[in-house]
């Protein structure tokens, strides 16, 4: 048998894993002994069964084909019987956690930095997902962190790189290594789900889309379904080879990354559905035609009309939405009479909620949507959740949307992003916040005086474990609000994300331009934390 080699080693510095996994820069992952330290702590500290499976993919981006041969060695030296890896190196965030849960792995390694550009001098990163299928819980990524800080040493074995390009099985030392169709369990786990055939008609009578993978993992995903499965003409997905680069864009569907979509879709040639994802699969963008969903109005929207998907007619226990995301859902939930639970931001406070079956659909305003279908957000998911609604009720986009607000009324929308600004002073703007705290109440901030305000903090209701510090809310008399927060996801400085709402009733303007209905709540934020003085930005650098 192929000998075990224990590689000392010392610990490197900032190995925490943030909102969804580590990530850096790839010159930091290209260290000798990075990514070994980090995925032998995993491997340390992980609940692991006798004779484990692991997963292993990602995101197509630069290093991944390294990461993934150096974790097939380590998984080996490391008592994993098996490991289940996507052809090419490619999984979708999604798609490794339906694998994850459909072979009963252990847990899964994720590489991906998701959003962030891909190449030499761009990002990587690296997740563990539990075998929920899920992303590891706070605890888990605290040992791990705790692990990196003490590591001496690393285990390997001495094996020739596999071939990840071509299916089946092969032997590294003792451990099986199944090179698996990164698509097929996925594109039929979306067929149990959803209408196919009600979709399929609506494409025969004419229904066109528009699908941007953005040079990311779901190109194979989406051309084999929407173009293979759906009928939908070829063509309809562009951008659909996976680049180690991205082909040097930021694979993040927003309005600025996706803005070629978005002029299409606001032009006289738009297509009926116009849908994006990123780089790792898990995220979404919906426009309709002259028509932009917000992801907080697309969670309401997809939970009011959840009954026409087959898979979850009648089964809709509860809604989840992070904190910052618009309360668009919460009056969803109310007229169907479920629960509508709030957490903080990050895929992986919904996991408890989703394993206890309290809630059925989950969203986030950073264009993550999903279900209890998997423990990841799926951006392919909420695309085809869509298209099965507008196929079953035969409306467009835009009047889907009209009729969801004169029913509950519409909640406006937009987020300030200040990207990679001086990590001091967005600390300082944030500590002012919370200095300010005791005494906002009942402060007129110009047209708005402040109802309340506090940081946020969160008691998962299944495990009891208690969240604090998750962003600042200032909430206004009348409804509207402000939300402060730091990305845990950026690689460069701090990035500081203003959350910006304000909810209209039914009988108020409905269609009103979205910056001028947050006009007093853009002034408000400004007023009350001093974004320009701390961050010397007097405007943000991307607004979704
Ligand atoms: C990742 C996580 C999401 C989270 C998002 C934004 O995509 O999977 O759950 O909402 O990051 O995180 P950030 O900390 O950058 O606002
Ligand atoms: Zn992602």
């Amino acid at each position: 048998m192929t000998q075990v080699r224990t590689v000392p080693t010392t610990p490197f510095e900032g190995q925490k894993p943030g909102t969804s996994g580590l990530r850096k820069k790839v010159r930091v992952f290209q260290q000798s002994g990075y990514a070994e330290n980090f995925i032998q702590s995993v491997f340390d500290v992980v609940e692991r069964p006798e004779a484990p499976t692991l997963v292993l993919g990602g995101d197509g981006r630069f290093y991944n084909r390294t990461v993934i041969q150096q974790a097939i060695r380590m998984a080996a030296a490391n008592g994993y019987a098996r490991v289940l890896v996507g052809q090419g190196g490619i999984l979708s965030t999604p798609a490794a956690s339906n694998v994850i849960r459909k072979y009963k792995a252990s847990g899964g390694l994720i590489l991906s930095a998701s959003h962030n550009p891909g190449g030499p001098d761009e990002d990587f990163g690296i997740k563990y997902n539990i075998a929920n299928g899920g992303p590891a819980p706070e605890a888990v990524t605290e040992a791990i962190y705790a692990r990196t800080t003490a590591i001496d040493a690393w285990r390997t074995i001495d094996t020739p790189d596999i071939d990840l390009d071509t299916l089946g099985s092969v032997l590294v030392g003792t451990m099986t290594v199944e090179v698996i169709d990164p698509v097929a369990d996925y594109a039929d786990l979306m067929e149990e789900l959803f209408d196919f055939a009600a979709i399929r008609a609506v494409v025969a009578s004419g229904f066109t889309m528009r699908f941007d993978a953005m040079s990311a993992v779901t190109g194979p995903y989406a051309s084999a379904i929407l173009e293979g499965r759906l009928g939908f003409a070829e063509g309809t997905v562009v951008n659909g080879q996976p680049l180690e680069d991205f082909g040097g864009h930021h694979p993040d569907p927003n309005l600025i990354h996706a803005k070629d979509l978005y002029d299409l879709m606001m032009g006289p040639d738009a297509p009926d559905l116009g849908a994006a994802s990123d780089g790792d699969g898990d995220r979404n963008l919906i426009i309709g035609r002259g028509r932009f969903i917000t992801p907080s109005d697309s969670l309401a929207m997809l939970a009011a009309n959840i009954e026409c998907a087959p898979a979850y007619r009648g089964r809709l226990t509860g809604i989840a939405r992070s904190m910052p995301t618009s309360a668009a859902a919460d009056r969803v939930a109310q007229a169907l009479g479920v629960p509508c639970f709030e957490t903080p931001t990050g895929w992986k406070f919904f996991g408890n909620l989703l394993d206890a079956g309290m809630v059925t659909i989950c969203g986030e305003e950073s264009a993550g949507t999903g279900s209890d279908h998997v423990r990841e957000k799926d951006g392919l998911w909420a695309v085809l959740l869509w298209l099965n609604i507008l196929a079953v009720r035969g409306i467009s986009v835009d009047q889907l949307a009209k009729e969801h607000w004169a029913r509950f009324g519409r909640n406006y929308y937009a987020r300030h992003d200040y990207e990679a600004v001086n990590k001091e002073g967005a600390d300082a703007l944030m500590a002012g916040l919370v200095a300010q705290l005791p005494t906002l109440a009942g402060t007129v901030l110009g047209d708005l005086t402040v109802a309340a305000a506090d940081s946020f903090a969160y008691t998962d209701p299944v495990d009891g474990s208690v969240s604090a510090n998750q962003g600042i809310r200032v909430l206004f008399e009348g409804g509207s609000r402000v939300v402060f927060r730091l990305s845990g996801t950026g690689t460069a400085g701090a990035t500081l994300r203003v959350y910006l709402e304000n909810f209209v009733p039914p009988s108020g303007d409905l269609d009103a331009d979205t910056s001028a209905m947050l006009a007093a709540q853009i002034a408000a934020a400004e007023a009350v934390a001093g974004i320009a003085g701390h961050t010397g930005r007097t405007a943000p650098d991307v607004i979704t």
